[in-house]
């Protein structure tokens, strides 16, 4: 099922400058879809559009068969900064958006959810009565994760996440996030923004390579489950690397093209 489709997308924050420039796009439901291209192409623009942030110049994205016009709890947004409220603990962060997401379920059940999915990161109970400040960016960005899986949407957008995290931290975290996509059923559709083209070919089932702005998507790959590289296999599989080599001479033809 075509989940997301996205109609000749076109959007500037002034009249005199197009960022994105008819964009058209389709994509099946529980895709992992990896956005990558040069600095100010436009990526983040595209993900506060598919958040509702921003309204379309022209066209327009429709998910599930509705216009998306605002915000919605349907689509989780996570990004590189963690957006938690630093004065609420990660407890309260989590349940907050319980509250607004089941309304219904009470403080108990909000509570027991947040530990549950506190956990299902990997974080002890004692990081829901902590402050952000007193977590290490890992932490953190466990913490926004474990929030945005909590509120269950169909759909999540997450802007370079993993950007401020050192190595190890960062594998792990990918490892979690693909896991915890694989393991949810029905599987929400991912929108991943990076300039990792690594971390793309791990994580992704699709990947876009957006140009320079005023930007279009210069490069579209679908990868099936059995080609997907693992961390161990990754820099021997021949396929992957060809598929890595052609990333990053798409990513540079644009980038060369402008600068000549
Ligand atoms: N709120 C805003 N108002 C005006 N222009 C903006 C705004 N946000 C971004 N821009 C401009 O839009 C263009 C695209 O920005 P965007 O942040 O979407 O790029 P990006 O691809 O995410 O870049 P990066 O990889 O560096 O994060 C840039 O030229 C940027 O200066
Ligand atoms: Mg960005």
């Amino acid at each position: 099922m075509k989940d997301i489709l996205i109609n000749h997308l076109s959007f500037g924050y002034t009249p005199e400058r197009l960022i994105l420039d008819d964009i058209d796009l389709a994509v099946d439901t529980g895709s992992f879809v990896c956005l990558l291209g040069p600095s100010g192409c436009g990526k983040s623009t595209f993900l506060r559009l598919m958040a509702g942030l921003e309204h379309p110049t022209k066209g327009d994205i429709v998910m599930e068969g509705r216009r998306i016009e605002k915000p919605g709890l349907d689509r989780g947004m996570v990004f590189q900064d963690y957006g938690l409220f630093p004065w609420m603990t990660a407890g309260e962060n989590i349940t907050l958006a319980l509250e607004q997401r089941f309304p219904e379920a009470g403080k108990k059940r909000w509570k027991e959810t947040a530990l549950e999915k506190l956990a299902d990161v990997g974080l002890e109970e004692s990081v829901f009565d902590k402050l952000p400040k007193e977590l290490s960016g890992g932490m953190k960005q466990r913490c926004a994760i474990a929030r945005s899986f909590a509120v269950d949407p169909p759909v999540l957008l997450m802007d370079e996440p993993f950007g401020a995290l050192d190595a190890v931290t960062r594998a792990r975290l990918q490892d979690l996030v693909l896991e915890l996509w694989a393991r949810t059923e029905p599987k929400k559709t991912v929108f991943f923004v990076t300039h990792d083209v690594d971390e793309a070919l791990l994580l992704a089932s699709r990947i876009l390579v957006f140009g320079q702005s005023p930007s279009h998507i210069i490069y579209d790959c679908t990868i099936p489950p059995e080609k997907r590289p693992t961390r161990e296999t990754q820099f021997d599989d021949v396929e992957n690397l060809k598929l890595r080599n052609t990333l990053i001479h798409h990513i540079n033809r644009d980038v060369n093209r402008r600068i000549a």
